[in-house]
C-alpha cells in the first residue's frame, strides 16, 4: 500500500520524505490556508520536494471554472493531479480533463455510488473521507470496503486513497481491505512507526551490550 502525507507544510512533507516512505501527497484549501503563503507558490515547492502525486484542490464549483483552474494547476508540475469535488460539475470537469489526460483525485467521496461514477468520469484516484463518517456514527472503513468491492468487480483501475484518516488503525484497516493508497496527517505516520516494545528491546540489547564490554574490561 502507497502512502501519502496529507499536508501542506514543507516542514512535514521534508521529514516524511526523509524517513524514504514517501509515495505522494495530498493537499486541500483548509490544508493550504492553515500555511497561509501564497498557495501556488506552496504547491510548487511541494512538487519539487516529492515524486509522486501531488493532489492540488480547485475551488470552482462549476464544471468551466474547474477545467479552467485544473489546467493551470496541471502546468505547474509533472507529477500535479487535480482534486475534484464528487458533484454533477466535478463528473463533468472530470471527463472532460481525463480526454485531456489530466490527472484527477475526487474527494469528499460519501458514497460507494459516487465512487462508481467518479470512476466512470475517468477519475485516476478516489478519496473516501473516513474520519468524517466515523465523526457521524457511520462506519468510514465500511465505505472503503464497499468502494473495493465494486472497483473489483469490474475491473476499475481508479485508485483508492483512504482519506480524512485519524489514527493508526485506518491505516491498519485499509491495507487490511486492499486500498491502494491512505493519505495520513504527519502526526499519524509518526504514530504507526512507533511502538513502545521496539523502544524497550533496543535499551535493553544496548544495556546488555555495555554489560558484556565492561565485563570483558573494554
Ligand atoms: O484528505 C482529506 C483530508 O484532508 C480531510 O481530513 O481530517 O479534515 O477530515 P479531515
Amino acid at each position: 500500500m502507497k502512502i501519502f502525507i496529507d499536508s501542506a507544510n514543507l516542514e512535514e512533507i521534508k521529514q516524511a520524505s526523509s524517513l524514504g516512505l514517501l509515495d505522494g501527497v495530498t493537499t486541500n484549501p483548509t490544508l493550504l490556508s492553515r500555511e497561509g503563503k501564497d498557495p501556488i507558490a506552496q504547491l510548487k515547492e511541494i512538487c519539487s520536494i516529492v515524486e509522486g502525486p501531488v493532489s492540488a484542490e480547485v475551488v470552482a464549483q462549476d464544471s468551466e471554472g474547474m477545467v479552467k483552474e485544473a489546467r493551470q494547476l496541471a502546468k505547474l508540475a509533472d507529477n500535479i493531479v487535480i482534486k475534484i469535488p464528487v458533484t454533477n460539475e466535478g463528473l463533468r470537469a472530470t471527463k472532460i480533463l481525463s480526454q485531456e489526460g489530466i490527472k484527477t483525485n475526487l474527494t469528499l467521496c460519501f458514497s460507494p455510488l459516487q465512487a462508481l461514477l467518479s470512476a466512470k468520469a475517468g477519475a485516476n484516484f478516489i478519496s473516501p473521507f473516513v474520519g468524517r463518517l466515523d465523526d457521524i456514527s457511520t462506519e468510514g472503513m465500511s465505505l472503503v470496503s464497499d468502494i473495493k468491492l465494486i472497483y473489483d468487480n469490474y475491473n476499475i483501475k481508479t485508485e483508492i486513497i483512504v482519506a480524512s484518516v485519524r489514527h493508526p488503525i485506518h491505516v491498519l484497516e485499509a491495507a487490511r481491505l486492499g486500498a491502494h493508497i491512505a493519505t495520513c496527517p504527519f502526526k499519524v505516520i509518526l504514530q504507526f512507526l512507533k511502538h513502545p516494545l521496539t523502544d524497550i528491546g533496543i535499551e535493553r540489547f544496548l544495556s546488555d551490550w555495555k554489560k558484556l564490554k565492561d565485563t570483558l574490561g573494554r
